[in-house]
């Protein structure tokens, strides 16, 4: 039975990481209007987010954040995969006073897949 198990999960888990790589490539399509991946790119509504998860929150050098942003960095908070999950789901509850106009991801999924190509966007 456990064999069993074992036969039916291997290839169900060799193959959920690429999909959420690719999944999150393209949810990651409506934020490049405002957000870019590359580190030399300057100049769009949103901070730069290339190296974004494991870096400071509110923390590209070259972006003006809103107090409320300030205020987290000013507290230590850090981007990880959950606390980026958790903001999807619904950012300006994380931060209210946000100045992002983005309704939050419902589908958990989607937010994992997201946060993963965040992680690691040059995985596709
Ligand atoms: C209409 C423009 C816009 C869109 C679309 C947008 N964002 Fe943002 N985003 C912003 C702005 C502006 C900020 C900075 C907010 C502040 O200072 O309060 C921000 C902040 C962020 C931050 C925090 C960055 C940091 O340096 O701490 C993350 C993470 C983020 N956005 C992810 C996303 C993702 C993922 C999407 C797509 C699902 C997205 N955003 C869509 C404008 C946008």
């Amino acid at each position: 039975m456990k064999l069993l198990f074992g036969l039916l999960l291997l290839p169900m888990l060799a193959s959920a990481p690429a999909l959420a790589e690719e999944d999150g490539a393209r949810l990651f399509t409506p934020c490049r209007a405002c957000h870019s991946l590359d580190p030399a790119e300057r100049g769009l509504p949103g901070p730069n987010l290339s190296g974004v998860v494991g870096r400071a929150v509110g923390s590209d050098p070259g972006f003006d954040y809103s107090p409320a942003l300030r205020k987290a960095r000013g507290n230590g908070l850090r981007w990880d995969t959950p606390r980026l999950e958790a903001f999807l789901a619904d950012p300006a509850e994380m931060f209210p006073g946000l100045w992002m106009s983005m309704r939050g991801i419902e589908d958990a999924t989607e937010r994992m897949a997201l946060a993963q190509f965040l992680a690691n966007p040059a995985s596709r």
